[in-house]
């Protein structure tokens, strides 16, 4: 059965914790939701796992559009949430409002994330008016990356921590169905939680948010080099594809593959006819 906002809504209310994942492709999408994950997420972390991207900050429209469009193709049950890529919606409430209205209609998504707390508010309303579900991002958000100084854990000194509370009751009453909470303490995520009646999705928060959501490439192995505390590998996909590949090589440089059952039979008489006539 197809997720929306209800179901996360409802699952908020009876306890029962939410998944999300990222994917970017067909193929990839039609997997994880086959697999019953409530949401998918087409993350601007696409910039780094998909184009090779240092950041997410040279991601486009068209980037975003493109790789929603294939993922809404191949999942038919999960929630679809397409990011909101860096200046698609800080300039002003009205292209806010044309590029999220751009995810919906060219590449099929079911609401639209976007970054920030108070700031983004009029943003926030305005989508949510043209009736465009809103998820909100808070904590460690990667567009910001040039103003944290790096990837930096937020919410740790009192000031801080009374600012994410605050911005994340000011997204709730701007109208967020949603919201994402990355690189922040168990502890403030958990008090976050209690404080919104939307649910509060984790990465690089802890166990008591409503629901979690992981990159797919790092939660299966793909991705090499540093990973986050936060990152657990549940499969070494990686692994098995660089093993595949090499008995690929092999086997063709063999001569092995294609085997007998890989080719195409043709009637005997049918060979003999043509290499008397092709002498
Ligand atoms: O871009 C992304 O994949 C994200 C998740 C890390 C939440 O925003």
């Amino acid at each position: 059965m197809k997720n929306t906002v209800s179901t996360l809504l409802r699952q908020k209310q009876s306890g029962d914790k939410i998944t999300m994942l990222t994917a970017y492709d067909y193929t990839t999408a039609k997997i994880i939701d086959e697999c019953g994950v409530n949401a998918i997420l087409i993350g601007d972390s696409l910039g780094m796992v998909m184009l090779g991207y240092e950041n997410t900050l040279p991601v486009t429209m068209e980037d975003m559009i493109h790789h929603t469009a294939a993922v809404s193709r191949g999942a038919e049950n999960a929630f679809i949430v397409a990011d909101m890529p860096f200046m698609s919606y800080q300039v002003s409430v009205q292209e806010a409002v044309i590029n999220a209205g751009r995810l919906i209609k060219e590449g099929g998504a079911n609401a639209v994330k976007l970054e920030g707390g108070a700031e983004v508010c009029e943003q926030i309303k305005a989508i949510v008016n043209a009736s465009v579900p809103v998820v909100a991002h808070l904590g460690l958000t990667p567009q910001s990356v040039n103003a944290f100084g790096g990837f930096k854990v937020q919410g740790k000194s009192l000031d801080k921590a009374k600012k994410l509370i605050d911005d994340a009751l000011k997204i709730q009453e701007a109208g967020a169905c949603a919201v994402v909470l990355e690189g922040i303490p168990a502890k403030l995520a958990d008090i976050i939680t209690g404080k919104l009646f939307i649910p509060t999705i984790g990465i690089g928060a802890g166990s008591g948010c409503d629901g979690q959501v992981l990159v797919y490439q790092d939660m299966l192995g793909l991705t090499t080099g540093h990973t986050a505390k936060f990152v657990k590998r549940f499969a070494e996909v990686g692994a098995l594809m660089r093993k595949g590949i090499a008995d690929y090589i092999s086997e063709t440089r063999e001569g092995t593959f294609p085997a007998e059952e890989h080719s195409y039979a043709i009637e005997d008489d049918v060979i003999e006819q043509l290499m008397r006539e092709e002498k």
